[in-house]
């Protein structure tokens, strides 16, 4: 297996990918042959891009580098430069990773990762096709990678997947959410569907609403020139938290297949309610924290927005008439993603009756991170001679019950591609749809031109955000 990564010297790779793949040869999950080669514009030694790597590794790992384990993961790690605009851009590619290939006794199936800006995708596929890079059906494999963003709207979204499809096929391509990468987001499906307890109640008679919170601490930082045409509509909730969302409320798959799964979770999206402009109005609000104007690299006058927050329903018979609140933004108070699903209130009879001292209702929380694991809301008798009903948490704790870090998001991902599963990955239909879905709130926004509401950098987003859930008797989850 060779990967073959486009952006060889980007953020992405020194950052994710080197230290991912660094984590996998120590943990002897990589294939036992195998090459990796960065691939960017300005030519660089094997020997000066090992240090790069080293560097990403040593700053980003999860766990510390060890020289012995370094060593023998850098034998394989090679440089390659390559002009994606040149005529015959990737000729010597082609040419180099041969040589490599023979070298090390590789059969020649590869992985082409694009770790590039999504204006690169089409033209690098195309390249990759010239130069004879691709085999769709022969003896070996080719796969590809692609990051997100895919596109700014529907038609970019397209286009960036026809472009795509002009070379590969669709089993060949991996898109990658890194989010349906990490653990706790993996442990939805097991905790749905290998518990006899929870399923059952997941549906809209026992279930009065869920929210979905992926909080960051972090601002913009250095990302402007891409968070500025992005969002954070584009940038978190067409993807990371729709796909969520249909984990949460996906029907059960009748088996663990790549597609089976996938296509429950096409069902989901398929029925999230559509935003009209009534709805955009009352359920969707978006908003800027304050300061965020003055980043480097960020218009003075922007529009772009560092939070949303969203009421959505998922019109199927399981869930009719369930809001799901959606929340997301940058310099909220801490970071913390999760999933908490409240099931409605028992009677307001017995312990309940007192309408000015109601009992909390149950709630199973899934915390995605930073502190992984879930938990249950329980009321429970206090201790004494009196009845006197208070709140208990039964609470799982993912670091204390199994040792260890979890490996990153990046690691399980890419060992996916390596494997041939593409469960985890999102299929062209499902990026389509999530973007048609978010279509309608950002035509209408790009019609908009009043300055976006404010919120202080530390607070969880706007008042407008609270009046959003308040307005129907519920509150956010204090987090
Ligand atoms: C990325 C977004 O997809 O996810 C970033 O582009 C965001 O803006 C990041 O910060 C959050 O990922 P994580 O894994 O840190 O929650």
């Amino acid at each position: 297996m060779t990967i073959v990564i486009f952006g060889g010297g980007g953020d992405l790779t020194h950052r994710k990918l080197l230290p991912a793949l660094y984590n996998l040869h120590v943990d002897g999950l990589l294939p036992p042959q195998m090459a990796i080669v960065g691939v960017g514009r300005k030519p660089m030694t094997d020997e000066a891009y090992r240090d790069f790597a080293k560097d990403g590794v040593t700053r980003f790992s999860r766990r510390p580098i060890d020289e012995g384990a370094w060593q023998s993961f850098a034998a394989f790690v090679f440089f390659a430069a390559a002009e994606i605009d040149a005529e015959q851009g990737l000729a010597s590619l082609g040419a180099r990773l041969d040589i490599i290939e023979h070298e090390h006794h590789l059969a020649g199936d590869r992985i082409y990762y694009m770790a590039l800006p999504p204006s690169l995708f089409g033209p690098t596929v195309k390249q990759l096709d010239r130069a004879r890079l691709v085999n769709r059906s022969g003896s070996h494999s080719a796969r590809i990678i692609v990051e997100k963003p895919i596109g700014r709207d529907i038609e970019s979204a397209c286009a960036i997947n026809d472009a795509i499809a002009k070379v590969f096929d669709e089993p060949q391509i991996y898109r990658i959410d890194h989010y349906l990468g990490k653990e706790t987001v993996q442990n939805i499906l097991v905790l749905r569907f290998a518990n006899s307890i929870f399923e059952p109640l997941f549906n809209q008679k026992y279930v009065d609403h869920v929210q979905i919170t992926v909080a960051e601490e972090e601002g913009v930082g250095t990302r402007a020139g891409y968070y500025e045409q992005a969002g954070a509509l584009r940038d978190m909730v067409q993807n990371h938290m729709l796909q969520l969302l249909a984990l949460v409320a996906m029907e059960p798959p009748h088996s663990l297949d790549a597609d089976v799964i996938r296509d429950e979770k096409l069902q989901v999206l398929k029925s999230l309610r559509p935003l009209d402009d009534a709805a955009i109005a009352t359920n969707v609000v978006r908003a800027q924290y304050a300061g965020y104007r003055q980043e480097p690299g960020v218009d003075p006058a922007s529009l772009t927005e560092t939070f949303v927050a969203l009421q959505v329903f998922v019109d199927n018979w399981r869930w009719s008439g369930v809001p799901f609140f959606l929340r997301t933004g940058k310099r909220l108070p801490q970071r913390t993603s999760e999933i908490s699903v409240y099931l409605k209130d028992v009677p307001p009879i017995l312990f309940n009756a007192n309408p000015s001292a109601r009992l909390d209702a149950n709630v199973l929380t899934i915390r995605i991170q930073p502190d992984e694991g879930f938990s249950l809301g329980i009321s429970s008798k206090r201790p004494g001679p009196h009845v006197d009903v208070a709140p208990v948490k039964m609470d799982f704790h993912y670091g204390a019950q199994f040792n260890g870090s979890s490996p990153e998001a990046y690691e399980r991902l890419l060992l996916d591609v390596i494997a041939g599963d593409p469960t985890l990955f999102m299929r062209r239909d499902a990026v389509e749809a999530a973007w048609r879905w978010v279509m309608p709130v950002l035509d209408r926004w790009a019609t908009q031109t009043a300055a976006l509401p404010q919120y202080p950098a530390g607070a969880w987003g706007p008042a407008e955000a609270d009046r959003l859930v308040e307005s129907t008797g519920r509150k956010w989850r204090a987090l």
